[in-house]
């Protein structure tokens, strides 16, 4: 007899956020976001996103305040409040993305109307960044594979390669070598069509702001926070794993896969464990960041602490 398993993302719905409930939450956060409270969110910032379906975790979400001002965004500064600082600067709106490469199908999307055509859902993940923090974030996005399908890679296409906008005039952080900008990261292809793997342009029922990568950015919650890149314009097919910016910059601290792994440590710190933003006590930090029922089989056979 064959079960269907449902990802623990997944809830019945029934078990969901009751929409009223929801609603609310996006109406207090439209109600900050007015009155100035929230960095990188003005009164212009655009409606609540609605989102048809509210998949969640059985886990307290970080708070919105740590969520929109405890970033990493170098582009914007190297400082955890620089980002929601200094990212005003970024004009998410219009926006182009570029799909293309190896694809029958290449794309010039223009992101606004893109996502009003969407249909949205809004997934609660975990996050664990490589420095031994971690967030339970509440994003509004749709999966990566459905942008993949739509370009019809070839046969040939291994890997998927993304890249961030590398405007200086928009970005101040791009003038210091922090990266080798723009800033790029990768997949293979069998991990972006992962259902885990999602495009978010929310996060708490509202537009991304722009410290967390507005318009769009990716979201993969069983790898650590470097690969979730920001402000994507470019999406690529290619045949070989592309060059990524931290695997490039420093490549024995940071790998291509970057999979959530206690047990292969970074050269100069344990991975073993992570601290909840909001959470004094350490965590035990899970594999594959809590999601190996999903991801764990793309990876069998895969020595994993050479392939970290
Ligand atoms: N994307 C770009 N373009 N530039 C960056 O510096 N930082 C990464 C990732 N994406 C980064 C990026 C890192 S190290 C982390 S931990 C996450 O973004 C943080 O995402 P958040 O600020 O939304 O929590």
């Amino acid at each position: 007899m064959r079960y269907l398993q449902r990802p623990d993302w997944h809830l019945p719905e029934a078990a969901a956020t009751p929409e009223g409930l929801f609603l609310g939450r996006r109406q207090i956060v439209a109600g900050m976001a007015a009155a100035g409270l929230l960095p990188g969110m003005t009164a212009a910032a655009p409606a609540a996103l609605a989102s048809r379906r509210t998949v969640s975790l059985n886990e307290e979400p970080t708070s919105l305040e740590a969520v929109t001002g405890y970033n990493n965004f170098y582009e914007f500064g190297l400082d955890k409040g620089d980002p929601a600082e200094n990212s005003g600067t970024l004009r998410p709106s219009p926006w182009t993305l570029k799909v293309g490469g190896m694809v029958n199908k290449p794309l010039t999307l223009d992101v606004d109307s893109w996502i009003s055509k969407l249909s949205l859902e809004e997934r609660v993940y975990r996050m664990r960044c490589v420095e031994g923090w971690s967030m339970v974030i509440p994003w509004v996005g749709f999966p990566l594979a459905a942008l993949v399908k739509a370009a019809e890679p070839l046969s040939g296409a291994k890997y998927v390669r993304f890249t961030t906008l590398n405007d200086p005039k928009q970005m101040p952080g791009l003038k210091f070598p922090a990266l080798d900008w723009p800033y790029r990261e990768g997949l293979r292809m069998d991990e972006a069509m992962n259902p885990l793997a999602i495009l978010a342009v929310g996060l708490y029922g509202r537009r991304l702001p722009n410290q967390n990568g507005a318009p769009i950015r990716l979201v993969v919650p069983w790898k650590y926070g470097f690969k979730s890149i920001k402000s994507i314009v470019a999406v690529d097919f290619v045949e070989r794993q592309p060059l990524t910016s931290w695997n490039q910059s420093q490549p024995s601290e940071y790998g291509f896969y970057s999979n959530v792994n206690p047990d292969v440590d970074h050269p100069r710190w344990s991975q073993a464990t992570e601290r909840r933003i909001g959470e004094f006590r350490k965590r035990a930090t899970l594999p594959f960041n809590g999601y190996g029922e999903q991801v764990a089989a793309m990876y069998r056979g895969m020595d994993l602490k050479k392939f970290f």
